[in-house]
Formats: C-alpha cells, sequence, structure tokens
C-alpha cells in the first residue's frame, strides 16, 4: 500500500489535555466546572423558535439564498449603528459579519500572519485564539498586563497585531482598566500595530458600570480608521448555536477578512444572520440579560463562598467583576495542574488545566473554573470534589518515587 501523505507539521504541535476537557463532558455524574458554556437556560427557546420561523417564512431571501460574504446589509447597519458612540462613527464598510467570534479570530490570523511572525498577547490568553493562530506557527510575546512595570509600547514594537480580552478575560476573568485600555490604544497609534479587542463578555459584568471599549477610544471624530480590530458574538449574550460574532475594524481590515472569509466558509448562515437581527432590534438581547446577570451573579457568589471554605489555603484567587470564570493558582508550586484535570476526572470534576492558555505552554500552577453552567449545589460538590483531587494530586507529589 503506498503511504498516504502526512499531516500537515502543525497539528502534531498539541497535546490531549484539550481534548480531555472537551469530551469529559459525557462522562455520567461528573461536575464540568471546564468549559466557557452558558446555562441553556438562558436562552429565550420560545422566541428564538418564532424569529426562524419569521426568517423563513418572511424573509426566504435573506435566510435560504447564499448570503453576501459580508453578511446581510440590514445587520452591518444595525451593528455599526449599535457600536458607534461620540467620536466613533462607524458605517457597514467597517463591519463584517463572522460565523461566531472564534471565525474572527481565525480570520485575523489568516490576513495578517506569515509564519513565524510576532503576536503580543495578553497572558495567559484563550485557548482557541491559540488554536486558531497555531496553523502560523507565531512567536509569541506575553503580555503580563497587570504588571506593575508592564510597559505596553515595546511589546507592541514589531508585532503583526497585539491580542486582548478587556472585559473578564478567558482565562483570568480580570477586568483591564481604563488608564490601561487607553495605554494600548496609545501604543497601537504609535507604533502601528494592530489591536485586537476580542470581547464575548462585555455584557455580563456582574458589579459596576462597563468601561469603554478600546474600539471607542480609538475614534477619531472620522470615519472609523484606527488600529482597534474588535471582534464580538452572540454566544454569551443570547445563544452559541447561532453561530453569529462580527469583527468591527478599518474598511481595508474588511476587505481583507473579506478574502479570507470567501476562502473559508463562504458566509455566515443567512438564517442565524435573520434571526440575530430581528433579535436585536426587537430588543431581545436587552430583554433577557437582566435575568441571566442575576443568575451568573449568584452563581458567581456560590462558587467563591464554597472555594474560600474549601480551597482558601490550597490556592490564591481574585473574586472575577464578572464573565464566566474564576482563575486560581496553586499555592504550592508542586500542584501540577495538567495532572489535576485527570485526577480531577476519577473524583467526578473536571476544571481546565493553566497550561493550555499559555502562550508558551509552560504554566502549570493554576486553574480555570466556569461558575455559569452549574446551579449553586454543584458548583459547592464541585469545590469539594476539587479540594479533594487537588490534595490527592499534592500527595503524589510527597510519595516517595519506587
Ligand atoms: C475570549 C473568547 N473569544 C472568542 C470566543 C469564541 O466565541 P464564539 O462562541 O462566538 O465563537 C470565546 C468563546 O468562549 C472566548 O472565550
Amino acid at each position: 500500500m503506498p503511504r498516504r501523505p502526512t499531516f500537515a507539521a502543525w497539528l502534531s504541535d498539541t497535546n490531549d489535555v484539550t481534548q480531555t476537557f472537551l469530551s469529559a463532558g459525557q462522562i455520567p455524574g461528573l461536575i464540568n466546572m471546564a468549559g466557557g458554556l452558558p446555562d441553556p437556560v438562558t436562552w429565550p427557546v420560545g422566541e428564538l423558535a418564532e424569529l426562524a420561523r419569521r426568517a423563513v417564512a418572511e424573509h426566504p431571501g435573506d435566510a435560504l439564498a447564499y448570503p453576501p460574504i459580508e453578511g446581510l446589509p440590514a445587520l452591518r447597519d444595525l451593528i455599526a449603528a449599535r457600536f458607534s458612540a461620540p467620536g466613533l462613527a462607524l458605517t457597514r464598510e467597517n463591519v463584517l459579519i463572522t460565523t461566531g467570534g472564534m471565525q474572527g479570530l481565525d480570520l485575523v490570523g489568516k490576513v495578517l500572519l506569515d509564519e513565524g511572525q510576532v503576536i503580543a498577547t495578553q497572558s495567559p490568553a484563550y485557548l482557541g485564539a491559540l488554536d486558531a493562530w497555531k496553523p502560523r506557527r507565531p512567536t509569541y510575546r506575553p503580555m503580563r498586563l497587570e504588571a506593575a512595570d508592564f510597559v505596553a509600547e515595546p511589546a507592541f514594537r514589531g508585532a503583526q497585531f497585539a491580542y486582548a480580552v478587556p472585559n473578564f478575560s478567558n482565562p483570568t476573568g480580570r477586568l483591564v482598566g481604563l488608564d490601561q485600555r487607553r495605554t494600548l490604544v496609545a501604543a497601537a497609534e504609535a507604533t502601528g500595530t494592530w489591536l485586537v479587542e476580542d470581547d464575548p463578555y462585555g455584557t455580563l459584568h456582574y458589579d459596576g458600570a462597563p468601561l469603554p471599549r478600546m474600539l471607542t477610544l480609538a475614534g477619531q471624530n472620522r470615519a472609523y480608521d484606527g488600529p482597534v480590530i474588535y471582534l464580538g458574538t452572540l454566544s454569551k449574550e443570547l445563544a452559541p448555536g447561532l453561530r453569529v460574532g462580527w469583527v468591527i475594524a478599518a474598511p481595508e481590515m474588511i476587505r481583507a477578512m473579506v478574502t479570507a472569509k470567501q476562502g473559508s466558509d463562504m458566509s455566515t448562515p443567512g438564517l442565524s444572520q435573520r434571526i440575530a437581527l430581528d433579535a436585536f432590534a426587537s430588543g431581545l438581547t436587552e430583554r433577557v440579560l437582566p435575568a441571566t446577570l442575576t443568575l451568573y451573579r449568584a452563581r458567581r457568589d456560590a462558587v467563591c463562598r464554597a472555594m474560600g471554605e474549601h480551597l482558601g489555603d490550597l490556592y490564591d484567587w481574585e473574586v472575577p467583576s464578572g464573565g464566566m470564570f474564576v482563575w486560581a493558582t496553586a499555592r504550592d508550586p508542586g500542584l501540577n495542574t495538567d495532572r489535576l484535570l485527570r485526577v480531577g476526572l476519577t473524583h467526578g470534576v473536571c476544571i481546565t488545566p493553566s497550561s493550555v492558555f499559555d502562550p508558551e505552554g509552560r504554566n502549570r500552577r493554576a486553574i480555570r473554573i466556569n461558575f455559569t453552567l452549574n446551579d449553586a449545589d454543584r458548583l459547592a460538590e464541585g469545590v469539594v470534589r476539587l479540594a479533594a483531587a487537588s490534595k490527592a494530586v499534592l500527595a503524589e507529589c510527597l510519595a516517595p518515587a519506587n
């Protein structure tokens, strides 16, 4: 038999940690605190069913034909109007509709990266972004935005783009402050480096008022042509299965991404776009949000309370003011969290270990805990199991090798 061609080299550049936690949801009785998953109770199923029916019955040209690559013009106009602000004038030329926020990340990589080029990224960074850019084998310049000595300009210089999730980052749940946002925008303007603002969690704020987007801070009182590439999505605000996201950027960037999208999926399903358009236009997204925030705020409080009771001597963490995650760092550097993922599964709990969020793959001391999928009782039980699993991993390190 002739040998089949080998797979592309980047595919061997991975580990099974991601597949392990993604497939863990199938294990009966397991408490899954690994994924960034919304609770299905937050989906307005009846309203969405009616919007879907009307999309097909009343707008078959939008819902069932091949849509334009850029997206339905009415949805692009709506996004442009929704995100315009004093000093930030957006038109449909600034907007591309994508298949989830994930496609925005993929297109950024496709249009900006040649093999080995530099990305300055907030670190730890969203695993899906690292996955999207992997085929280009980029060189990462990690940015610790929260470090007192962080200076943006040297980090940006020579990078193709800088990447940040300023609202309740995945994985750390951190909020980038206003001064820091201004600093990042100023560094992008001074160096010419693009600045990718990935914002799936911006609407999920539980304490205090939202901060201005970096996109807004980069507004120039004329048609928008700035360095910020803003990535939005309906996944956390409404429902991830719609797979509707958007990019807002300078027209030259939108045109480049349209060329790349043509060779990816050609267009985002018109049915989903039409539902998204009508969901925004009818105020559905605003109507569902208060109940979602109340639910998730209570769960954030529940998981942090349980962590205080059971994990206080094992980990350090900050209470996030929004989003879906708590990031906890083990006090003992010997607590290997790749190992904890596996030991946790035998204790009936699944978390995501820090190694998959580290652009350099080295951090094995922290975990990401999701608090939006499970109710308060299951979260508390998950934390108890996590404490037992963490102690078991620490005991393994102390056990004499034979
Ligand atoms: C930071 C970040 N960016 C992008 C995405 C992708 O979102 P979507 O479901 O819209 O593809 C996610 C999803 O969890 C995310 O956490």
